[in-house]
């Protein structure tokens, strides 16, 4: 895991986190209103208690409004621990009759109810309540009566409610960050037991991952990572293996033209000294066969074929092509080089040096093969697939060996005739690139060998 890129856990925190605070953040804001709204309420009831309280001490006599109301009770009505408490009276014609005249009057006055309000006194904010005073017997007002209490006790309440709103909030988010950590922690562990696991281990052991332990979720990726394992060891084997047998069959001609070398060097015999030369040069020539083998399989191994381009072959011409360039080849062992093709083309889609690489193999072991004086006959044929059969009157592969001749360095033995064993397999893997098929059938007159490549049909003309 890399740390340029965010980590899973930072992730799923801040896809939880982030709407969990913004979801906290509106509760705490409404239910902090709610409550300060009830509160203010309750305030307000009292201050109005307070108003009507002096209310009744507002008397009428001989036509005239009084405040009747002494001093010390005054006081003792006003008295609050925390808050500042003001009042006026003042009458319906406007004179102030009592109490403190800077106090405010309501903006728009409410007969019969209380009417609250927010100002400013001494320049400090006030909560205000005004209530008209009516008339005994009657509704018109004859005083109104003003009280006013700084906003000390609201504040604090304000601050209380707020603490007592957002702290539980704060410590859900931690608890709840904390938890969701924990749990990301611990879903997480088996990929970094997995991490480890791959990270200690050597490049050659592919042996596959414990897939027990790590999530469901997980599981596919170990599987796949085993399946992959799988394949590499299977494909390491293999290129192992190939090294090793190549090495050794480099291994014996490279001794022995060593070897010759050594008695050439002590020949002083000029006839001698030329025997041994033309023998050397059929050893050169073996082991330049083999390297050219070699090489030509490495060219078609299945990982080097992504490159290969099909294009349209004309099937006919290149059978006949090939089989013209052998015809020196067979004659050298009087053998009777026939070709049985068609009067037209027959395209298949294919890479045509790969093409001429597999059927000079077929031809190739055909002659090499076959006794002195033989018949080997290449066919062309546009039956349900377009298919070139090679066939010739040499010794009959046993049946048990058609599957093996296919194998790399694989060889008959007795066959009388030098090879490295790689060509059918070179034949094999150009037939897979083409989507062909080689296969080695029992000739209908019961002599011989006959190997056919059928090829897929294509609509290219
Ligand atoms: N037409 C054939 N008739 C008889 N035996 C054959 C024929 N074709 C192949 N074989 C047998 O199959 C073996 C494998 O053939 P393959 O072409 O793979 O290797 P090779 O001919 O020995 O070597 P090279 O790589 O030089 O072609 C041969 O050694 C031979 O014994
Ligand atoms: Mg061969």
């Amino acid at each position: 895991m890399t740390t340029s890129r965010p980590l899973l856990r930072t992730k799923l925190l801040q896809w939880l986190l982030v709407p969990l605070i913004a979801l906290l953040a509106v509760d705490a804001v409404v239910s902090y209103f709610v409550a300060l709204r009830f509160s203010q309420r309750a305030y307000d009831r009292s201050l109005a208690e307070i108003a009507r309280e002096l209310a009744l001490h507002v008397v009428e006599r001989e036509g005239k409004v009084q405040f009747d109301l002494p001093e010390p009770a005054q006081r003792v009505l006003l008295a609050d621990p925390s808050d500042r408490v003001y009042f006026s009276v003042t009458a319906a014609d406007g004179v102030h009759l009592a109490g403190d005249n800077r106090l405010p009057h309501a903006p728009a006055a409410r007969p019969g109810a209380p009417v609250f309000f927010s100002a400013l006194v001494d320049a400090r904010p006030v909560r205000v309540v005004e209530l008209d005073v009516p008339r005994p017997g009657g509704t018109e007002p004859i005083a109104t009566i003003t009280v006013a209490e700084t906003e000390n006790k609201r504040s604090g309440l304000a601050r209380e409610i707020l603490l007592s709103v957002v702290m539980p909030q704060l410590l859900l988010i931690a608890i709840t960050g904390l938890l969701v950590w924990n749990g990301v922690q611990r879903g997480l562990a088996p990929l970094d037991t997995l991490k480890e696991a791959i990270a200690r281990r050597s490049h050659t052991d592919l042996r596959p991952l414990p897939e027990g332990g790590v999530p469901g979720e997980v599981q596919p990726l170990v599987r796949a990572i085993n399946d992959l394992m799988h394949r590499l060891d299977h494909t390491l084997t293999l290129q192992n293996r190939f090294i090793a047998d190549a090495a050794h069959q480099l291994k014996t001609p490279v001794a022995g033209l060593r070897a010759q070398l050594e008695l050439m060097l002590r020949e002083t015999d000029p006839q001698r000294l030329r025997e041994a030369l033309s023998r050397q040069y059929v050893g050169v020539e073996r082991l330049a066969r083999l390297v050219s083998q070699l090489l030509s399989l490495a060219r078609n191994e299945p990982e080097a074929l992504k490159t290969v381009r099909l294009q349209p072959v004309d099937l006919n011409a290149l059978m006949l092509e090939t089989t013209m360039d052998w015809v020196p080849e067979a004659l050298k062992k009087d053998i009777d080089l026939g070709f049985e093709g068609l009067d037209r083309p027959l395209v298949i889609q294919g890479d045509p040096t790969r093409l001429r690489e597999l059927f000079d193999n077929l031809l190739d072991n055909a002659i090499r093969y076959s006794q002195r004086g033989g018949r080997v006959t290449v066919r062309v044929r546009d039956t349900a697939r377009p298919t070139v059969a090679i066939h010739d009157d040499g010794p009959r592969i046993p049946v048990e060996e058609r599957r093996r001749i296919f194998e790399r360095f694989h060889r008959l033995l007795g066959s009388g005739a030098d090879g490295s064993g790689l060509g059918l397999a070179i034949a094999q893997e150009i037939a897979r690139i083409h989507d062909a098929e080689i296969s080695l059938a029992d000739d209908a007159d019961g002599v011989g060998n006959t190997f056919s490549v059928s090829f897929s049909r294509t609509d290219a003309t």
